[in-house]
């Protein structure tokens, strides 16, 4: 079996005594009604005690299982997160903004790096990415497009992209690594989705960016691979990034009593993609799982963008709507990762046999496939926006309700995130356009949750605060 240093480590200290925290003692205290849920698990939720060494400052069984993450990636150094990639995303942009400065952020991006910009008081120039013409499915920024960013924003200090983007494009990346040294940028990529990508992997699964030349890579071991929800890692790859500071940032991020199961799940989950060895056959899987659907799907290839086959992601059509479409899947008592009034997105497994058995279950969702033609990559017609309010000019003005039908040019001083796939479809700073509003009613009228949305919006006034 591949070694697992922190999962061997614990089950050896399974049956201690605890004098300790966490207060379920191993599991022997449990809430009423919960008996033969949590006891496995606790068995192993442990804290710093002796052998089990200590995240924030890992010596013993953590660092090891870190190396072994390290060595599977080749970067130069791998800490494991506890915090999901949120918690990375922040890390990398705290520990290399500071206040005042500028990064080329990819207009997709997750909130947590519009969160990160917020907190370190940073500006972001937004790059909007390349998309599928008929569902809005991002694709990204092509490295022509960076490389005027870069040049249009000489002062940007870092560069924040998302590869594969939530919809599962992804593309290569050693041009946009080249640029963003030859513009002296950190080039930090979020593979939140990508944790399946490694060094030197082959068609049709993709490489990650930690061996394209990438500076920082955060992937979310929780979102591709078996690891538990919350489970992630970054990775320091070249000698530009600030080991001390990220520590430093990652101790202030992250909580003071890393979950052992969560880090115990990231060893196991490390342990069991090393051993994955039949990639064709789980890609074959996959695509007799999309075909099986019956449904529209994306193509495979858009440009210099290619799908992840582990997602299947399925358009509207005349006949279906993605509503229906997750209605016939939910009648099966199956669920989906993401539904937009545009796209239905599941995530399948890394397993051949378990995709398998998933075609079992998974029911016709449409009533047949389109034409690929009808799918185009398009270019978005203003490529670069800075936002109207830069973060220190926002802290100082009041802030007022608008309806929504006035709120056109106005500055918005909330982020609506439609969640999933978390994507902020309005940032705080932003002028609120006729766009944005249409789309708001729409994703309303789909019935999608967006975070942040209320009756009104909430738009910055030309009024300063008092005191
Ligand atoms: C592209 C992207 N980046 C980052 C994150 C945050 O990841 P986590 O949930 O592991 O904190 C997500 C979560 O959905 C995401 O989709």
């Amino acid at each position: 079996m591949t070694q697992m240093p922190l999962v061997e480590a614990l089950l050896s200290r399974r049956r201690d005594h605890s004098f300790h925290v966490p207060g379920h003692k191993n599991g022997a205290l449990l809430p009423a009604g919960t008996e033969g849920i949590f006891e496995t698990v606790m068995q192993i939720d442990k804290t710093e005690i002796t052998g089990l060494d200590d995240l924030h400052d890992a010596t013993g069984v953590i660092r090891e299982a870190e190396i072994l993450l390290s060595r599977l990636y080749k970067s130069r150094n791998s800490r494991f997160l506890i915090g999901g990639s949120t918690s990375g995303i922040l890390a990398a942009v705290l520990s290399s903004v500071s206040r005042g400065e500028t990064v080329l952020v990819q207009r997709n991006c997750h909130q947590s790096v519009f969160h990160a910009l917020e907190l370190a008081g940073a500006e972001a120039v937004l790059i909007e990415p390349d998309k599928e013409a008929r569902t809005g499915a991002a694709l990204g920024i092509p490295a022509g497009a960076l490389e005027t960013a870069l040049a249009k924003v000489p002062e940007a200090v870092a560069v924040m992209i998302t590869n594969p983007s939530y919809e599962g494009y992804a593309q290569q990346l050693h041009a946009h690594a080249a640029l963003c040294q030859k513009y002296g940028a950190l080039f930090i990529v979020d593979e939140a989705h990508g944790a399946h990508f490694l060094p030197g992997a082959e068609h049709p699964f993709f490489e990650s960016a930690v061996e394209q030349g990438a500076d920082l890579v955060i992937q979310s071991a929780h979102k591709m691979l078996p690891a538990l929800t919350m489970g992630a890692w970054i990775h320091i790859c070249s000698s530009r990034v600030d080991e001390s500071a990220l520590n430093r940032m990652l101790q202030m991020i992250q909580s003071s009593s890393p979950s052992y199961p969560i880090m115990a799940s990231l060893d196991a989950a490390r342990a069991f993609l090393a051993d994955v060895k039949e990639w064709d056959k789980i890609a074959a899987a996959a695509h007799a799982f999309c075909r099986q659907a019956g449904a529209p799907l994306l193509p495979v290839q858009l440009g210099q963008w290619r799908l992840d086959p582990l997602k299947a992601v399925f358009a509207a059509s005349d006949q279906t709507s993605t509503f229906a479409m997750e209605r016939r899947l939910e009648a099966a008592n199956a669920f989906a990762e993401l539904r937009t009034p545009e796209l239905l997105v599941l995530t399948l497994p890394l397993h051949a046999g378990l995709i398998q058995r998933m075609i079992e279950k998974l029911p016709v969702l449409s009533e047949g496939p389109l034409d690929a033609s009808v799918f185009q990559h398009a270019e978005p017609e203003i490529r670069l926006r800075r936002p109207a309010l830069l973060q220190e000019e926002m802290g100082k003005l009041v802030v007022e309700s608008c309806p929504i039908y006035e709120a056109s040019g106005k500055i918005s001083a909330a982020d609506l995130i439609p969640y999933p796939p978390g994507v902020p479809l309005l940032i705080r700073g932003e002028q609120i356009t006729d766009q944005h509003i249409e789309k708001l009613l729409q994703l309303r009228e789909a019935g999608i949750r967006i975070k942040g949305d209320e009756e009104h919006f909430r738009v910055f006034t030309t009024e300063k605060r008092k005191g």
